[in-house]
């Protein structure tokens, strides 16, 4: 077995090694099998999970659909989703046809989906710093030249991209092809890009003619203040493709999520996802929509995860050391600490979990080195007990590098 395993490492190829050998690779078992409060992933808590609704939507599939349900393409409920999609997009500003959505087994699907369909290897892909690393790696393995714009207290600094891609120009480095960003409750920093920003964002788009993947996994969980409009809402000449999930209001188990926009970005899209999108789980969750269970459980969600955030944003003013300062998330499940510049954050992991807790360095958030000085906390998986636990054990580990 050893022998076979030495033989395909030699064909992997290139991308997909040199992942597999990023120095934060392995470093996710020992988080994930800490004993310790687990303010590191972004997993739903587990009660969030319609468990009962999801059962009941289980049999009334089988009832009225029958084998039809397991079938290449599903049944009724399964288109019934996309429709769910394309009525919760029209609340929101966006209106599409049947040609402008296409379902994904999850948002990283759908991401590595637009990928392929729009990058060549060596294309310029712009993406925040910090951005959600789960996307990161997918960029990698497309062979992506990844370059970055910064993240202030308002999401993307859009003028200073501009500068960015007014100097790539003026020495003859290409511009774009794409650009990912996280508009809504960023992952790791939790910030919100405002309106103007949006806008901004959308002209320096058509100036440089890149295209603009819009991630708004955390769009439906808001606790506080008004929603911006999403991009795709504000998009005039088609260039925007807005990724979604289930995973987030639903479960993550369900691997469904979407992608919207122009129709002939959609085409593209649906040509390279070969086998199409995992109609079973789609049956079940459209049937679970269908029924209202969606819609009645989103304000019980955003209560549990407000309170979840409260009681974070509290015990980090109560316990945390006065020279650490963090975000304010108005929504999503992320809230990003900066310590001083001499504290690496990596290093200090193994105390944090002595002292019982997790959390996830700022360092593997961005595509080169970086903020080796922040981390990311999430406060949705603890109940919020557990929540102020781990926030005290993190400023006793903080506490004697200060
Ligand atoms: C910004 C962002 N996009 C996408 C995902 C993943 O979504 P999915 O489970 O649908 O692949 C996450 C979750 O961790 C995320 O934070």
């Amino acid at each position: 077995m050893d022998d076979d395993a030495a033989a395909i490492e030699g064909l992997l190829t290139a991308p997909v090694r040199a992942t597999m050998e990023e120095s934060t690779y392995g470093a996710w078992r020992r988080i994930a099998d800490a004993d310790a409060v687990g303010l590191s992933f972004g997993f739903p808590f587990p009660d969030s999970f319609p468990q009962a609704e999801l059962t009941d939507a289980v049999a009334a599939v089988f009832e009225e659909e029958g084998p039809q349900a397991l079938q290449y393409g599903g049944g009724a409920y399964a288109n019934r989703l996309t429709e769910v999609v394309q009525e919760r997009a029209a609340r929101r500003g966006i209106d599409a046809d049947d040609d402008e959505v296409t379902l994904a087994n999850g948002a990283t699907h759908a991401i590595d989906s637009v990928c392929r369909a729009v990058l060549d290897p060596g294309d310029v892909l712009v993406v925040e710093a910090p951005t959600f690393m789960g996307a990161l790696g997918v960029f990698r393995t497309h062979g992506a030249d990844v370059v970055t714009a910064p993240v202030d207290d308002d999401g993307m600094d859009v003028d200073a991209l501009a500068d960015r891609l007014a100097a790539r120009r003026d020495r003859g480095a290409p511009d774009p092809t794409l650009l990912y960003t996280i508009p809504n409750f960023q992952n790791p920093t939790g910030t919100t890009m405002p309106a103007d920003r949006r806008r901004r964002l959308l002209e320096l788009a058509a100036e440089y003619d890149f295209a603009v993947l819009e991630d708004d996994a955390y769009g439906d969980l808001r606790y506080d203040g008004d929603p911006a409009p999403p991009l795709r809402a504000l998009d005039e000449d088609g260039r925007v493709l807005r990724v979604g999930t289930f995973s987030k209001t639903v479960a993550p188990g369900v691997r469904l999520g979407w992608v919207l926009g122009d129709a002939a970005a959609i085409r593209a899209v649906d040509t390279v996802a070969p086998g199409g999108t995992n109609t079973f789980t789609r049956s079940v969750v459209g049937r679970y929509c269908d029924a209202g269970g969606l819609e009645s459980a989103l304000p019980d969600l955003r209560d549990a995860y407000r309170n979840r955030r409260d009681r974070l944003l509290d015990a980090l003013d109560r316990h945390m050391p006065p020279d650490a300062i963090w975000t304010e998330p108005e929504g999503g499940f992320f809230v990003w600490v900066e310590l001083p510049e001499d504290v690496d954050t990596t290093a200090m992991l193994d105390d944090a979990i002595d002292a019982g807790v997790t959390y996830l360095p700022g360092a593997m958030f961005y595509p080169d080195d970086g903020s080796e000085h922040c981390l990311r906390l999430s406060f949705s998986y603890e109940d919020p007990d557990a929540i102020e636990r781990g926030v005290e054990a993190l400023a006793e580990t903080v506490r004697p590098r200060l």
